[in-house]
């Protein structure tokens, strides 16, 4: 008898642990144009994320990112921006939305996403441009964004202030 409850104590035991591991541990996409799309836009669509603390929903860019900006963080990037760090922690997302003059027309969507050593020389972080509906136009280590975001490198690559 005494036997049979250990037994059932383990299988219950292991049945929790599955349970709250298979809940807790949401799988990140890796650093990859279609599956990023994927991840930001079912798997944890990035319209249900925050805006970057102290930005309003829609705000006025400066160019090249489009006459008005909207900027999403996902959780990490959002803890990491109120504990006031000096780097984003890897998982770190940050979406721009990148808008025309009439406000309503979604010209491009350019993510950033930092990654674990993907690439040290530039921050980690991998670089995206799609179109509004997802044609991936630039991703990867993308030389463009690189080239520009560099003049900031000392803010984690970011113009945006981190603290
Ligand atoms: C010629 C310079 C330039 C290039 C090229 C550029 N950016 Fe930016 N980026 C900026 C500036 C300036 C901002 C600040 C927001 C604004 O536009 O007002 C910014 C902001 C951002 C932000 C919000 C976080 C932050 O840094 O403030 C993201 C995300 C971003 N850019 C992604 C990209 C991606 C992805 C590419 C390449 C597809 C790219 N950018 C190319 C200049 C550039």
């Amino acid at each position: 008898m005494k036997k049979i409850l250990i037994v059932c104590l383990g299988l219950a035991t292991v049945l929790a642990f599955l349970i709250v591991y298979s809940g807790a541990d949401e799988e990140m996409p890796s650093p990859n144009g279609e599956e990023f799309w994927t991840y930001i836009t079912e798997t944890n669509s990035y319209k249900m994320w925050d805006h970057w603390p102290g930005y309003p929903d829609m705000y006025p860019g400066q160019s090249p990112h489009g006459a008005y900006l909207k900027l999403y963080v996902n959780d990490i990037a959002h803890e990491a921006i109120q504990n006031g760090k000096e780097t984003m922690p890897d998982g770190a997302i940050i979406i721009k939305e990148n808008y025309g003059k009439d406000k309503e027309s979604l010209m491009a969507i350019t993510p950033m996403y930092k990654v674990k050593d993907y690439d040290p020389d530039a921050g980690n972080w991998f670089w995206a441009k799609y179109g509004a509906k997802g044609k991936i136009m630039a991703s990867g280590k993308v030389e463009g964004c690189i080239n520009c975001h560099k003049s900031k490198k000392e803010n984690d690559w970011l113009f945006t202030e981190i603290k």
